[in-house]
């Protein structure tokens, strides 16, 4: 199978270059192919005449979205429709990255993949319309809702937190926001399975389970060895440009109707702390011994 993949230099996408084997799979960041531009998309599609097309490229600055919302819609929304249409002239197929982000984060129990849609910051309407756009160009497209994304070789929450831990005595992380953090490389895996599949449809792609930013803070911390004291706060003494959903948990029964499942994010996070550790150029944190 041919794989083209746009976005193949961010957190997402070199994970996909990483474990996506025994197929001919081509990358593309900014500098390659611009998605703004539907004459270097085309060119790129046309070049590597793809079976699937995975499309992780997109303005993911959330509070830089609220900042600059004419370029959240030229790449996030218009950026992503030139690829449909690309995909639509080669006869390819597309899996798009969306995002928790397209709901309210009103409800208290996790969101199937047939709810409504109801963003409230730029960055999220910015994806709900892109998924809706995408939708009438390509009817079977596929599109993967992922949330918390966490993983070597970006920046991402887990890497903040370390980083602070390793200098202070104390920090303070929201507790009054929930979701499913989710490691990269099994979000890779699980797309590259969800194309074998040929999948189509709204898929919604986290690591089991749930916590809150503080929770995930807590456990990045006592996973570490570290002995930084992690205290609950509210977002409300965090105030940011763009309005987060207070509840973003994604159902895995979308993903499980394919036969995937995933592990539970505090075993990603394990095995991420094992990757951070072996990384070049990142500063190692000691896991105690007898821990995963
Ligand atoms: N991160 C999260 O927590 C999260 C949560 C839910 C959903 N998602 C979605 O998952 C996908 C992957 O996210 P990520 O965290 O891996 O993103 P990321 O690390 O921010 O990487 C973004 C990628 O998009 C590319 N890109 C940006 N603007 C572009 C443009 N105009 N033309 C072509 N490529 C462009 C970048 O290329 P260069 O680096 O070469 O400029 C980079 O490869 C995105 O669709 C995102 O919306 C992410």
């Amino acid at each position: 199978m041919r794989v083209t993949i746009f976005g193949a230099t961010g957190l997402l996408g070199k994970a996909l270059m990483r474990v996506w084997q025994g197929d001919e799979v081509v990358g593309f960041g900014s500098r390659d192919a611009d998605i703004r531009d539907p004459q270097q998309v085309r060119e790129a599609v046309q070049r590597t005449c793809p079976e699937w097309i995975v499309l992780a490229a997109a303005y993911t600055d959330v509070d830089g979205c609220e900042i600059n919302p004419r370029l959240a819609v030229e790449v996030n929304c218009r950026g992503a429709v030139h690829v449909a249409q690309a995909a639509q002239e080669t006869g390819s197929r597309l899996l798009f990255l969306s995002t928790d982000y397209v709901f309210d984060g009103k409800k208290e129990v996790p969101y199937g993949t047939d709810e409504a849609r109801a963003p409230q910051s730029v960055y999220g309407k910015s994806k709900a319309e892109a998924e809706v756009q995408i939708s009438q160009v390509l009817p079977h497209c596929c599109i993967v809702r992922t949330s918390w994304l966490f993983g070597v070789g970006g920046r991402c929450f887990p890497d903040t937190i370390l980083k602070l831990a390793a200098t202070r005595p104390e920090i303070e992380v929201v507790d009054d926001q929930r979701g499913c953090p989710t490691y990269a490389p099994d979000l890779a895996r699980a797309i590259v399975e969800l194309c074998r599949h040929n999948a189509e449809g709204i898929v919604h792609v986290t690591n089991r389970g749930e916590c809150s930013w503080f929770e995930f803070a807590r456990e990045i911390v006592r996973s570490a060895g570290l002995r930084t004291v992690v205290r609950p706060t509210t977002s409300d003494k965090y105030v940011r440009p763009a309005q987060r959903p207070k509840y973003s948990v994604l159902s895995a029964a979308s993903l499980e109707a394919h036969g995937i499942s995933m592990t539970t994010w505090q075993d990603a996070l394990c095995r991420y702390l094992r990757e951070r550790e072996r990384a070049p150029g990142v500063p190692g944190h000691t896991i105690p011994p007898g821990k995963k």
